[in-house]
């Protein structure tokens, strides 16, 4: 952006990406940016750390022309020599005002900036930081923008959350080299033929991501109402997609005929992977992957999106241990970044590799972990969602805690979660937990009894919240009786303070 021009391709990416690592754009390019493509572009490429590819920074002003991969070189020389002899005018970026709003309208444009930062992560402070230097800039000129940025710069490579940021660039890299696994001169094998067995919240999700990447899905279901509920869902996400913009009617229409529904195993004979999504309960997983042994090729992949139960008691029936994995998404499937892969002491190195490439393409970012109740992320979370219940129990308010946790800088809290999730699921859960660490667990009743009462979540439009046709969470005064009865089951004494 120093340049006096600039050329680019029409595919190449451009952007100030520094803010996603805890830092703000240095050498001027907070000053510079928003000099080329005006201030409310230059805000949303930086605080979104946005890239663009060269069409679109042609459209906005950041590059001057656009050429085709064998001109540019020859280009940029010949712009050299005319600039150089100036046959084209010497632009300074950083002393141009053309495209930057007068001075009443950038305060409202940064002011607005300030707000949406604080409500995307408020506990942040290098993008409010970053808006500052560029304010800088425009009230006072921009070479005491500059000596902003440089301070500000320095300051903030040092800091904590910068030092996270980076942290998690190189973990989430990492991710995909497994010792022992990824080192081993294995290579993925062509998948492109995914069968998933249950069309629920997690099914859907999951279809919808892998038709997303091209992949041919088989769903399979009950009977012809679930199924067809189960393919609305996969629609339904589909739509999401082109309304935000990010897929054209077209390719909607293209990504849902990938999508074949069935009641049976017949289609199952020639699928590379199965995705096992019914509801967490063993026995019926068991009896499924028993199905599968007969029906699925003896080179398939049996996963199961199971989120806590032990990968060796589903494959107990059969004699395919070492091809059974766990495939864990997070809700919803098509959207939620993580795949927690799951891995037995039978699990063959190969099916872990072919499942790393699975993520790969559908872009989710893997984590190989171990088998246990839990595996990795519920064991994590679970202490969290039990922490939440066993606060209201003592008397806390569900909302309050949702609140908090929000305004701490979570994107919802945990009982809006538990909404998301479904009660079905999180019962089950709890169940293998208190299972597996009864002297670890508490056991709050709080959410069986809303179910009894046929409150299941977000999906029946009850459960801690109510839902209206669009979604949208409110509270709901009613709940109160379902916590005082749980208060009264669980017989904690609450303090004064908690009520
Ligand atoms: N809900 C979550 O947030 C979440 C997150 C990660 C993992 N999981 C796990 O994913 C699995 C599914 O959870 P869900 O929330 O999608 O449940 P869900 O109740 O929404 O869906 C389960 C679906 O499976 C179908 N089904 C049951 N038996 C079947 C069979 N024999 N053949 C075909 N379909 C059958 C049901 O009709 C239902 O539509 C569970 O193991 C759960 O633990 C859930």
């Amino acid at each position: 952006m120093a340049c006096h021009g600039r050329i680019s391709t029409s595919t190449a990416q451009l952007g100030l990406p520094e803010l996603r690592l805890g830092i703000i754009p240095g050498m001027g390019g907070t000053q510079r940016l928003p000099r080329l493509v005006g201030l409310s572009k230059a805000l949303e490429l930086m605080l979104m750390s946005k890239s663009i590819n060269g069409g679109e920074a042609y459209a906005l002003g950041l590059v001057d022309a656009i050429v085709s991969p064998d001109e540019l070189v020859k280009t940029a020389r010949s712009w050299a020599l005319d600039i150089v002899e100036s046959r084209r005018p010497w632009i300074r970026s950083l002393y141009r005002t053309d495209k930057l709003e007068p001075l009443g309208m950038a305060r409202e444009i940064l002011n607005f900036a300030r707000d949406q930062a604080q409500k995307q992560a408020a506990k942040l402070q290098h993008p409010l930081i970053c808006i500052d230097v560029i304010e800088e800039g425009i009230v006072s000129g921009p070479l005491a923008g500059l000596w902003k940025e440089l301070d500000s710069s320095r300051m903030l490579q040092s800091s904590e959350t910068s030092k996270s940021l980076v942290h998690i660039f190189f973990a989430q890299r990492a991710t995909s080299k497994v010792p022992r696994i990824t080192d081993i001169g294995l290579k993925p094998r062509g998948i492109h033929k995914v069968a998933i067995i249950g069309g629920g919240l997690m099914g859907s999700g999951i279809a919808t991501a892998l038709i997303l990447s091209n992949f041919l899905v088989i769903l399979k279901e009950v009977n012809e109402n679930f199924l067809q509920s189960g393919i609305g869902r996969v629609k339904a996400n589909l739509q999401g997609h082109v309304k935000k913009g990010k897929m054209t009617q077209e390719e909607c229409g293209k990504a849902i005929s990938l999508l074949i529904g069935v009641h049976d195993y017949e289609h199952f004979k020639d699928v590379d992977m199965v995705i096992e999504a019914v509801i967490e309960n063993v026995s019926l997983k068991q009896q499924i992957f028993a199905d599968l042994e007969k029906y699925c090729s003896p080179h398939c992949i049996l996963a199961s999106n199971t989120s806590t139960i032990d990968l060796n008691s589903i494959g107990e029936k059969t004699m395919s241990q070492d091809r059974i994995v766990g495939a864990h998404f997070f809700s919803p499937a098509h959207v939620m970044p993580l795949l927690e892969i799951v891995r037995t002491q039978k699990t063959s190195s190969q099916v872990i590799v072919d499942l790393l490439g699975v993520a790969r393409k559908i872009h989710k970012t893997p984590i190989v972990v171990g088998n246990c109740t839990g595996f990795a992320v519920n064991r994590m979370f679970f202490p969290y969602s039990q922490a939440a219940a066993l606060l209201v129990d003592h008397g806390l308010d569900v909302y309050q805690i949702d609140h908090a946790i929000t305004k701490f800088g979570m994107p919802m809290g945990p009982f809006r979660l538990a909404d998301l999730v479904g009660f079905e699921v999180a019962v089950a859960t709890c169940t293998q937990y208190l299972q597996s660490f009864p002297e670890r667990c508490y056991r709050s009743m709080l959410i069986p009894i809303m179910l009894e009462d046929k409150r299941t979540g977000e999906s029946s439009r009850k459960g801690f919240y109510v839902y209206d046709g669009k979604r949208k969470a409110s509270p709901d005064p009613d709940i109160k009786k379902y916590i005082e009865k749980s208060r009264s089951i669980s017989g904690v004494t609450q303090s004064p303070k908690c009520r």
